[in-house]
C-alpha cells in the first residue's frame, strides 16, 4: 500500500492529529496492558507499525530504556519525526518494503494498521518474518462488522447504520476487509506460534464523548468517501454528527480485537 490508498491521507494535519490523539486517549490504556503482558523491559528492540500520532512508540521506548531500541515506522510520519531520540528510531515508509533485518524485534505491535492494507496477510507476514523466534506480537484491528446504533432517534439511529453501510461499501470497494480484526486469530493460526491469546473490546458508546467523538471525527474527514458509496446522503452524515455528540444516543460503533502471541 502507498500512502495515496490511505482514506485519511488528504486529511488536515492538525484534524488528523486530534484524531489520532483521540484514538490514543482512549484505547492506549488497554494497548499498554497488553504489552506489558509480554515482559517488555529494558534491552528489548521493539517494533511499532503504523506508529501514527506516536504515544505507543514513546511509551514503548520508556519501557525499554537507553539500552533498547525502538523502530516507529509510518507511511507518514509528520506526527512523529520529532520522536527520533538516542533509543528511538523513526522510518518512513510501507513495512511492506523498508529494509528492516528478520527476526530482529523482541516485540511488534500494531493498532489498527491490518485494516488498512488491501494486502493485509502479506503485511502480516512481514511482520511475523520481523519477530525472533520466542519475541512476541501484540496486534489490534478494528471490527466494524460489529458496529450498530442501540438508542437513539429512529431517524438518527437509521443515518447512523447507514454511514456503517458506507463504511463497509468503502473498504470493499478498496479491496479491504472492513471486518478483518474478527478474522484475525484465524489468520495467525497458519504461523508458529505460542501463548496465543484473544480479547475483544466491543465498547457501547455514550454520545458525546470517547469513541463515539472520535467517530464523528471521522466521518467528519471521510464524508466524500462515504457519498461515493452511495449508501448515504449530507442528511446522514448530518444525523451521524448529532447521534455522536448526544449523550442520550448509544451505539457500538466497532470492536477491537487484539492478539497476544509468541513465536516459537
Ligand atoms: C488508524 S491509524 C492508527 C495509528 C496508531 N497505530 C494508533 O492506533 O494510534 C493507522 C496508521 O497506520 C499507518 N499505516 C497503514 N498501513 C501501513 C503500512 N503498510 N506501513 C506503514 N504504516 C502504515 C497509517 O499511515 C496510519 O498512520
Amino acid at each position: 500500500m502507498s500512502t495515496a490508498n490511505y482514506i485519511f491521507t488528504e486529511t488536515q494535519y492538525a484534524q488528523e492529529l486530534e484524531r489520532l490523539q483521540a484514538i490514543e486517549k482512549i484505547f492506549d490504556p488497554t494497548s499498554c496492558q497488553r504489552l506489558e503482558s509480554t515482559g517488555i523491559t529494558t534491552n528489548w528492540r521493539c517494533l511499532e507499525v503504523g506508529a501514527g500520532a506516536g504515544s505507543i512508540a514513546r511509551w514503548m521506548a520508556d519501557a525499554v530504556g537507553e539500552s533498547g531500541q525502538v523502530v516507529a515506522v509510518d507511511l507518514d510520519t509528520r506526527f512523529v519525526a520529532k520522536l527520533e531520540a538516542k533509543n528511538v528510531e523513526v522510518l518512513e515508509g510501507n513495512i511492506q518494503h523498508l529494509p528492516l533485518e528478520k527476526q530482529s524485534f523482541d516485540l511488534v505491535h500494531a493498532r489498527y494498521v491490518l485494516v488498512h492494507n488491501p494486502d493485509a496477510h502479506a503485511v502480516l507476514s512481514r511482520v511475523l518474518d520481523l519477530v525472533k523466534p520466542g519475541g512476541w506480537i501484540v496486534l489490534e484491528e478494528p471490527d466494524f462488522a460489529a458496529a450498530r446504533a442501540i438508542a437513539g432517534e429512529d431517524s438518527a439511529c437509521q443515518s447512523v447504520n447507514n454511514v456503517n453501510q458506507a463504511i463497509e461499501k468503502m473498504f470493499t470497494a478498496r479491496g479491504m476487509d472492513y471486518g478483518l480484526g474478527a478474522k484475525l486469530p484465524a489468520l495467525l493460526q497458519s504461523y508458529d506460534l505460542q501463548s496465543f491469546a484473544v480479547e475483544v473490546d466491543t465498547h457501547l458508546s455514550q454520545g458525546g464523548a470517547g469513541i463515539a467523538t472520535m467517530m464523528h471525527m471521522s466521518t467528519v474527514q471521510l464524508a466524500e468517501k462515504y457519498f461515493a458509496t452511495g449508501a448515504v446522503t449530507q442528511r446522514d452524515i448530518d444525523n451521524y454528527g448529532r447521534f455522536a455528540e448526544d449523550p442520550k444516543a448509544w451505539a457500538i460503533y466497532y470492536a477491537t480485537v487484539g492478539v497476544i502471541a509468541q513465536k516459537q
